[in-house]
């Protein structure tokens, strides 16, 4: 099918036709610990530790930083136009102001091949892991956390900045501060501190900010955002006014504080003692980067002080990806993308969705998730929205972080032992959406009828 002008929606019988409109990004996203193998930072000592399912390790990944081209390869013959990868700091700066150039070349090549396949490259800077000795100052609880993220920024850029302006700084800051601080399951594994969660997600924030201008300061034309995590959490019960309360007070927590401070420089009022100036974030993004696929529904639990008085639960009907050996997550949730690109729109910026997939090894779910996501994202443009782009978590399987290799996000199944790679239906499908630029209902009769005569509501 040839590309087409402008964006189109036409009903059939069956499933509309949408059409995105022309540039739009269609691309994969992944991250360096889950790929490239024989890392040394905080996840590597946290996996060496025994702290993931079944003592699990990532070991050679998918085997990247010897043989990325090979999945450049795969993402090329999909069709895609973009591919958002992360740079290990870890090894760009093993010690303090030691730079390895060694590493830097090593990226400089894999940029270049993403650029001769016609592969966007968006580079994440911070995506969950750090050096040993960044992670033993305190990470971003440290007071000189901001000045040394900010330093490692300038020296990616000047190493990098002929190949790739496009840049997210931080992965899921309120994910990582979650789960390090508060729930335990990523480094240093700290349970119920709340106020450290807040200093830490205040103080990625801070150091965004830093690199926002550092960045800029190398390069101009840089765009620069962060990839946010917005879960949506809505009352368990419409009627209850404490159930409501009990959502709104986990969204303000997790999905609020970064995306306020880029709009804002201020917490809500009840934070700003926790988490101290943030006035310098205030504006500093060009883009905005959604990663979304979960939704909960919170009832109000006067027994759980730490989980700020709610309790998750999912309506049993509603779909669900495959469990993990280590999490449980809520419902999948592809209106979430047209929800969260609604909230992010307020920041004035286009948005790109950064992440969005479903740990499904049998591929039940994702060809629904995908025709989903297509239409969801489509009703967002038609009303107005600035979306860009979509990033499919992920290409291949990968290491799952404290899930180790039990869940398998990819379009294309992973054996991590022998390295072989077989695709799975989804990645014929995502093909065709791609090199189409569109969802036809064609598309959808031959790949996800089955999945969608399940037919999931939107809402
Ligand atoms: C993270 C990825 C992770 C994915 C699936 C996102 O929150 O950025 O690193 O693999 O979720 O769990």
């Amino acid at each position: 099918m040839t590309e087409r002008r402008g964006m189109e929606r036409r009903e059939d019988a069956t499933v509309e036709e949408v059409v995105f409109p022309l540039g739009f990004r269609w691309g994969v996203a992944t991250s360096s610990h889950q790929c490239e193998g024989g890392t040394t930072n905080n996840w590597s000592r946290w996996e060496e530790m025994g702290h993931t399912a079944g003592g699990q390790r990532s070991g050679l990944a998918c085997d990247w930083w010897a043989h990325a081209e090979r999945d450049f390869d795969l993402a090329q013959e999909l069709g895609l136009n973009a591919l958002r990868l992360s740079l290990e700091w870890s090894r760009i700066e093993p010690r303090p102001g030691a730079w390895d150039n060694a590493a830097l070349a090593r990226y400089r090549q894999m940029l270049q091949g993403l650029r001769a396949r016609g592969l966007e490259p968006l580079v994440t800077l911070h995506h969950f892991t750090h050096p040993l000795w960044f992670e033993d100052r305190g990470a971003f609880l440290a007071p000189d956390a901001v000045e040394r993220f900010a330093r490692y920024a300038v020296r990616v850029v000047e190493a990098l900045g002929d190949l790739c302006d496009f840049w997210c700084t931080i992965n899921e800051p309120n994910v990582y501060a979650t789960f390090a601080y508060q729930l335990g399951g990523f480094p240093p594994g700290r349970t119920g501190d709340f106020r450290r969660a807040m200093r830490a997600q205040a103080g990625m924030a801070r150091a965004h900010a830093a690199a926002y201008y550092a960045i800029h300061g190398a390069q101009p034309n840089a765009r620069v955002g962060w990839a946010h995590h917005y879960n949506t959490f809505d009352p368990a019960n419409e009627h209850s006014w404490l159930d409501h309360l009990a959502a709104g007070v986990r969204d303000a927590a997790f999905n609020d504080v970064f995306p306020r401070a880029v709009r804002t420089g201020r917490a809500l009022v009840p934070l700003r003692p926790l988490v101290g100036d943030l006035s310098a974030v205030r504006g500093t993004c060009d883009y905005v980067g959604i990663n979304t696929y979960y939704r909960d529904l919170v009832a109000f639990d006067p027994r759980r002080p730490r989980e700020l008085f709610g309790r998750s639960c999912v309506v049993p009907t509603a779909p669900r990806g495959d469990s993990g050996a280590a999490s449980s997550v809520g419902a999948i949730y592809p209106h979430g993308i047209a929800r969260a690109a609604q909230r992010a729109a307020a920041l004035g910026r286009p948005l790109y969705i950064t992440e969005h997939g479903v740990a499904d090894h049998a591929d039940r779910l994702r060809p629904w998730l995908l025709a989903t996501a297509a239409r969801t994202m489509h009703e967002a443009l038609q009303h107005g929205i600035d979306l860009r782009g979509y990033y499919h978590w992920t290409l291949v399987d990968n290491y799952e972080w404290a899930d180790g290799w039990s869940l398998r996000f990819g379009l294309i199944a992973l054996d991590e032992r022998t390295q072989a790679r077989h695709p799975r239906p989804s990645a014929g499908f995502y093909r065709e959406i791609a090199r189409a630029n569109a969802l036809t209902s064609e598309m959808v009769a031959r790949y996800a009828a089955g999945a969608l005569a399940q037919t999931f509501p939107l809402e």
